[in-house]
């Protein structure tokens, strides 16, 4: 039974990720802030963790508190839009150390956290990132501050994907497709449970050769 951790898991992907694998019957470590979300999680057969990825002292505690677990996939889901403003309107100082510690700086904490475990279980590492990300496909200033946070988020996966691709782990950046989420709105193209089943099966078959790839939810490759 494989073992996996999902961090952000209280709604929308996360929850969809988490909700679909445990379906399976795999072991779903799935972390959320809320103590009401505990308990649903519990309901859905996942063991449910406490983490504000915000909290730099409980991402660093997480290595440790998940020691001896064999953790076959990790996804680094919790992230935030931030502003809906577009360039060059400026963030205030709040709005860009919000969106940028929580889609840039808790990934990076995490995957130094986790490091350890992604390595001695040779795991495939899922970070959500978004096509809003990628400095090629660029057409228009929207969301300004959100894509320069997934654009760094896509540099730190794929700096990491180069040294714990030697050692066996497989690094991804996802874009799961406009999802109707709380964050991506009811007219997205995407049902969550679409999107989350695509992007299963493109983790599922990923191989070496996945490694510090930029992939559509479908498994196509998306270009930095
Ligand atoms: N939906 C889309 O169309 C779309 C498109 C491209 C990329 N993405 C990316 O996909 C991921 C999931 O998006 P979504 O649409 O499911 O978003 P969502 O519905 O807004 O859910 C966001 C998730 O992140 C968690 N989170 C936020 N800040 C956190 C923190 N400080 N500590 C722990 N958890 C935190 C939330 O937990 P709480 O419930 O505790 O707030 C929630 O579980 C994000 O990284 C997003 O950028 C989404």
């Amino acid at each position: 039974m494989p073992t996996l951790l999902i961090v952000g898991a209280s709604r929308g992907i996360g929850l969809e990720f988490a909700r679909q694998y445990a379906a399976d019957g795999a072991r779903v470590i799935a972390t959320h802030r809320k103590p009401e979300d505990a308990a649903r999680l519990r309901a859905l057969g996942m063991r449910p963790l406490t983490l504000d990825v915000l909290d730099p002292a409980a991402v660093a505690a997480l290595g440790t508190h998940l020691e001896g677990e064999p953790l076959d996939l990790v996804i680094v889901n919790a992230g935030v839009y931030g502003p809906r403003s577009s360039a060059p309107e400026a963030p205030t100082a709040a709005e860009f150390d919000l969106v940028m510690q929580t889609n840039v700086r808790a990934p990076m904490q995490l995957i130094a956290a986790l490091a350890p475990r992604l390595v001695a279980a040779r795991s495939k590492l899922a970070v959500l990132s978004s096509k809003m990300g990628s400095v090629s496909l660029m057409s228009n200033g929207s969301g300004w501050l959100y894509r320069a946070s997934k654009a760094a988020l896509n540099a730190a996966l794929k700096s990491a994907s180069i040294e714990l691709g030697t050692q066996g782990v497989i690094c991804m950046a996802f874009h799961p497709g406009w999802v109707r989420t709380d964050m991506g709105g009811a007219d997205a193209d995407l049902d969550a449970a679409d999107a989350v089943a695509q992007m299963r099966r493109v983790i599922a078959s990923a191989n070496a050769s996945h490694n510090g790839k930029f992939l559509n939810y479908n498994g196509e490759q998306l270009s930095w």
